[in-house]
């Protein structure tokens, strides 16, 4: 059975900054209170590239970092609730944008968890000796979904993407994976989609239709807090690891406090976790992705690096897998 790695990261976010003052002059905020209460100081927005266009140039990045072209893919994956239409999907665009003459695409929806989700289908591919190339993005423009007049929201997310490319090999870069969801609690995080609208109805409706995040956010905190040390503790367990053989715990970039929470919990140092969120708020399934290939690029990764992603999202659905960095 042949070993997965992950050959080569990429990302890319808008180059338009919001800070939290930017944003106290749409809603009533402040930098202190998101920043205590979220650690975010600010987000990046798009001023108008969408989903795919990111993605692409997050891709591009990740090829060239796996020193492959985009006609050795054999599987183009897309992780994104922010899609830029209901079909051609992302992945199809970026089939096209990238030239992966050979690819398969399609995109997933697993929300903040999204990039783990695509990360344990890529490996099951390979594992499965049916695919050697594939690239899995996590990429998000969740500032169309916002609605910018509820504070409570707006001032947590942001867009941007993050890839990876993920090759068979003969070494094991990437173990254990697990994967969740709870959708009995899947209304305290929502946006909703098109409403059925049919000449065929037998009552109009008369409730107004918006595609915002609406959020409960103590219930998501809650929620959050509990999956990421069980998921963690889960991947130690089945990889016979301590929270100290690991280097790096790279978090979904939600909230600054649920980190700290977690990390606690597990009573492991908080520098062991990689935090960039003070920068790109919450991309959701970009998150990890972006923050994995910041510390490749910035080359915080040194070969045999042990590493946990661990994320959590709307679904409700959850993930965390174990890495052994191989470059
Ligand atoms: N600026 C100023 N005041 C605000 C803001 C804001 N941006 N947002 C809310 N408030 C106010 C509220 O109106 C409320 O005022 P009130 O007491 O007068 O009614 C007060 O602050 C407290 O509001 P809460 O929502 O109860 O604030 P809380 O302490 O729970 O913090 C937060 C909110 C940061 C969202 C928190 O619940 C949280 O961290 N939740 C985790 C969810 C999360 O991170 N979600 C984003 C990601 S989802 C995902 O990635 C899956």
């Amino acid at each position: 059975m042949a070993e997965v790695i992950i050959r080569g990261t990429g990302h890319y976010a808008p180059e338009n900054v919001v800070s939290n003052f930017d944003l106290s002059k749409i809603v009533d905020t402040s930098d202190e209170w998101i920043t205590t209460r979220t650690g975010i100081k600010e987000r990046r927005i798009t001023a108008g590239e969408n989903t795919s266009h990111i993605a692409c140039r997050a891709a591009e990045s990740a090829l060239k970092d796996a020193g492959i072209t985009a006609e050795e893919l054999d599987l183009i994956i897309v992780a994104t609730v922010t899609p830029d239409n209901v079909t051609p999907s992302v992945s199809c665009m970026l089939q096209s944008m990238l030239g992966a003459r050979k690819a398969a695409a399609f995109d997933i929806n697993a929300a903040c968890t999204g990039f783990i989700y695509g990360l344990n289908l890529a490996s099951m591919f390979i594992k499965g000796d049916i695919y050697n190339n594939i690239l899995v993005v996590g990429a998000e423009t969740l500032s169309k979904i916002m609605n910018w007049q509820d504070r409570g929201t707006c001032v947590l997310f942001g867009d941007g993407a993050g890839a990876a490319i993920v090759s068979s090999s003969t070494e094991r870069g990437v173990g254990s994976i697990i994967i969740g969801s709870d959708g009995a609690k899947g209304e305290v995080l929502q946006c909703k989609a098109l409403p059925i609208n049919n000449p065929f109805l037998k009552e109009q409706s008369t409730e107004e239709h918006h595609s915002h995040v609406i959020m409960e956010g103590r219930e998501v905190f809650r929620f959050a807090t509990g999956v990421m040390v069980d998921s963690i503790e889960e991947i130690l367990r089945r990889e016979n690891l301590t929270p100290q053989d690991i280097k790096f715990f790279i978090p979904h970039q939600a909230n600054l406090r649920i980190i700290d929470y977690a990390a606690k919990k597990l009573e492991v140092d908080i520098s062991k976790f990689v935090i960039n969120l003070e920068r790109f708020g919450n991309t959701s399934s970009a998150s990890i992705p972006i923050a994995l290939d910041e510390m490749n690029k910035n080359g915080l990764l040194s070969k045999g690096d042990r590493i946990i992603i661990v994320g959590f999202g709307g679904g409700l659905t959850y993930g965390a897998a174990y890495l052994q960095w191989q470059k």
